[in-house]
C-alpha cells in the first residue's frame, strides 16, 4: 500500500533547539539499536518507523553496529527510505556513529581517523544516503589523540558526508576538551548522547553544566533504562520483552528486588500524576532545561504512541521532585 504521511504530523510534537545551534529536534526521538535488526520482523519495524514519522518524530538514531547482525539496522532503514520515507528525506534527521567494534583488525573500532571515516563511508552505503545529519564519535578512545578523533568528525562535515557532529559517552572533562577542539576547527559540537535515566544520573555531576555552558544539546539514551522504568516488568517477565529475548545488554539480574521496589513506588506516583511509569520517566528527563530530546526505543506502535503522549505533562513541583529523589535514593 502506498504510504502517505499524516498531514497532522507536526501538530502535536514539541521541537526543542539543540544547544545554541540552528537545529530543532523533536522532544522524542527514536533509536534503532534494538528491534530493527536483520533478525527482527521487517513489516513491524516499518510500521513503527512510519508511525513515528506520522507522530512528528523526525529524528532516527543509528550506529554502524546496530543489528544484529551489525549494520543490518542501517540496511533496514535504507529499504524503508527507498519504499516509503525517502521522499521526506529533507524532513528527517538521521544520525549514525562509529566507535565500537565493527570489523576485524586494528582499524575496525575506537577513534582513529582511519576507522571513523571508513566507517562513515560504509554507513552511507548501507543506508543509501549521500550524507547523514549527525555523525558521532560513539565513545572516547583512551589511546587516540582527541585532536585526531575530532578532526576526523570535522573532515566528515567538510567532505559533505555529515551536516553536524556529536559525541557520545564522553565524560564532562573529555567533553570540555572535545568541544574546544571542534570549535577551533570551525565545526561546533552539536550534541552529546549520554546514558541518562532515573537510575543512572551521572550526567548531573558536571556534564549537563558543561553542555549548557558551551551551547551543546543533549539527547539521553536508554531513558527508560531499557524498559525497566515502564510497566513491562511489574508482574514478571513478558515473553516478548527485551529481557526474555536474552539481550546481552538487559538481563534478569537487572530486575533485582531492590530495583523493583523503586519501580513499583515510581509506578504509584505516575498513577497519581495520571501518567504511566514510562511517561513519568521521560517527563522527568525532559523537564531539565539542558535536554533537547529523549532517545527512546520501541518494540511496538503502542509504546511509541504512549511515549509521545508524555508531552502532555512535563511539569513537576519542587516537592514532587524531592519525593522522586527520595524513592531513588
Ligand atoms: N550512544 C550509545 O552508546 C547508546 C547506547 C544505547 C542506546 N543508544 C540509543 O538509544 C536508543 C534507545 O535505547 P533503549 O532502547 O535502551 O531505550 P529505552 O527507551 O530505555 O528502552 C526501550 C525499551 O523499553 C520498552 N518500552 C519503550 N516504551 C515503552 C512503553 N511505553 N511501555 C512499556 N515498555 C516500553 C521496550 O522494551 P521491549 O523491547 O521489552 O518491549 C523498548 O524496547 C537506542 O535505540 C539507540 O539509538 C545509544
Amino acid at each position: 500500500m502506498t504510504y502517505f504521511a499524516s498531514t497532522s504530523r507536526y501538530e502535536n510534537m514539541k521541537f526543542n533547539r539543540c544547544g545554541s545551534s540552528g537545529l530543532l529536534l523533536p522532544a522524542v526521538s527514536l533509536g534503532l539499536w534494538h528491534n530493527f535488526g536483520g533478525m527482527d520482523d521487517f513489516n513491524k519495524m516499518k510500521e513503527i518507523l512510519l508511525k513515528a514519522f506520522d507522530l512528528g518524530i523526525t529524528h532516527f538514531d543509528l550506529a554502524n553496529n546496530y543489528g544484529p547482525p551489525p549494520g543490518s539496522a542501517e540496511i533496514n532503514l535504507k529499504n524503508i527510505l527507498k519504499s516509503e520515507l525517502g521522499k521526506h528525506r529533507d524532513e528527517l534527521i538521521i544520525s549514525t556513529k562509529a566507535g565500537y567494534l565493527m570489523w576485524e583488525g586494528p582499524y575496525g573500532e575506537w577513534g582513529s581517523r582511519k576507522y571513523l571515516l571508513s566507517s562513515l563511508d560504509q554507513s552511507l552505503k548501507r543506508m543509501g544516503l549521500d550524507y547523514v545529519d549527525i555523525f558521532y564519535s560513539h565513545r572516547p578512545d583512551p589511546e587516540t589523540p582527541l585532536e585526531e578523533t575530532m578532526t576526523a568528525l570535522h573532515s566528515a562535515v567538510q567532505q559533505g558526508k555529515a551536516l553536524y557532529v556529536g559525541i557520545s559517552n564522553y565524560s564532562a572533562e573529555q567533553t570540555t576538551k572535545a568541544v574546544k577542539i571542534l570549535k577551533k576547527l570551525g565545526t561546533p559540537c552539536l550534541i552529546h548522547q549520554p546514558r541518562y535515566n532515573m537510575f543512572d544520573r551521572w550526567v548531573e555531576d558536571g556534564l549537563l553544566d558543561v553542555l549548557e555552558k558551551h551551547g551543546v544539546g543533549c539527547i539521553p539514551f536508554s531513558p527508560l533504562a531499557q524498559g525497566i522504568l515502564t510497566d513491562r516488568y511489574l508482574n514478571g517477565i513478558p515473553e516478548d520483552s527485551r529481557v526474555a529475548g536474552e539481550s546481552i545488554f538487559l538481563k534478569k539480574e537487572h530486575l533485582d528486588p531492590e530495583v523493583m521496589v523503586k519501580v513499583k513506588a515510581l509506578n504509584q506516583h505516575a498513577e497519581q500524576r495520571g501518567q504511566t511509569l514510562a511517561q513519568l520517566a521521560l517527563a522527568w528527563i525532559l523537564s531539565r532545561k539542558q535536554i533537547t530530546s529523549v532517545l527512546v526505543g520501541a518494540s511496538s506502535v503502542d509504546q511509541l504512541l504512549a511515549n509521545t503522549a508524555t508531552l502532555h505533562n512535563l511539569s513537576f513541583s519542587k516537592d514532587e521532585m524531592a519525593y522522586i529523589d527520595n524513592i531513588l535514593l
